[in-house]
């Protein structure tokens, strides 16, 4: 499928019931040509409303997060492991994320980035390992395929405790050398 057929047929995914309680299909927004790749877990309640990944107060805090080190969401491709908020915010479930999953791999086929980053522990556990620990593994690299990998802190967690802000200063600043080192594009 092309980028095209991918979103109409993504759009009007029907394949689990988080598709009952949707109000938008949160696709992913940014450049279809781009070598960095942010993934998150999946929509939220302002998500949702308006069709785009992390667009509230955590999205804010990403965005700031990404000028730090000259990026924005223009210059990426930000996607989720889910693309419908799951009900009251609750993590998505195994289920949810393996089905829903496919639409992300034909996603990152098309893109074929250099650099993904896994924005928190869900997206961590999906992409890199199954037993993930956040805590410990944030900041580090993992290659998987010729693929850099990497996870942050979510920045929920970083409005929810302001002291593991630093250490993602960090991450971001590890995250910028890894660019410079495998990215081909004017980042
Ligand atoms: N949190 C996520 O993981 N993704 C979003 O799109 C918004 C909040």
């Amino acid at each position: 499928m092309d980028w095209d057929a991918l979103y109409k047929a993504c759009i009007s995914c029907k394949q689990c019931r988080l598709a009952d309680t949707r109000t938008n299909v949160v696709f992913g927004v940014g450049r279809r040509d781009a070598e960095v790749v942010l993934i998150g877990e999946g929509p939220g309640q302002h998500e949702d409303l308006q069709g785009e990944p992390f667009v509230g107060r955590s999205g804010q805090l990403l965005d700031d997060m990404l000028a730090m080190i000259d990026l924005s969401r223009e210059k990426v491709f930000i996607a989720n492991i889910v693309k419908c908020r799951p009900p009251g915010n609750r993590d998505p479930l195994p289920a949810e994320q393996e089905v829903c999953g496919s639409w992300l791999e034909q996603q990152l086929a098309l893109l074929r980035p250099k650099i993904i980053v896994c924005v928190g522990r869900i997206a961590a556990m999906y992409m890199i390992k199954p037993d993930f620990k956040i805590t410990r593994e944030h900041g580090q690299w993992f290659e998987q395929e010729g693929v850099h990998m990497t996870a942050i802190y979510h920045p929920a967690a970083l409005l929810r405790d302001p002291s593991k802000r630093p250490e993602t200063f960090v991450d971001l600043r590890g995250l910028r050398e890894k660019i410079r080192d495998v990215c081909t594009s004017t980042y």
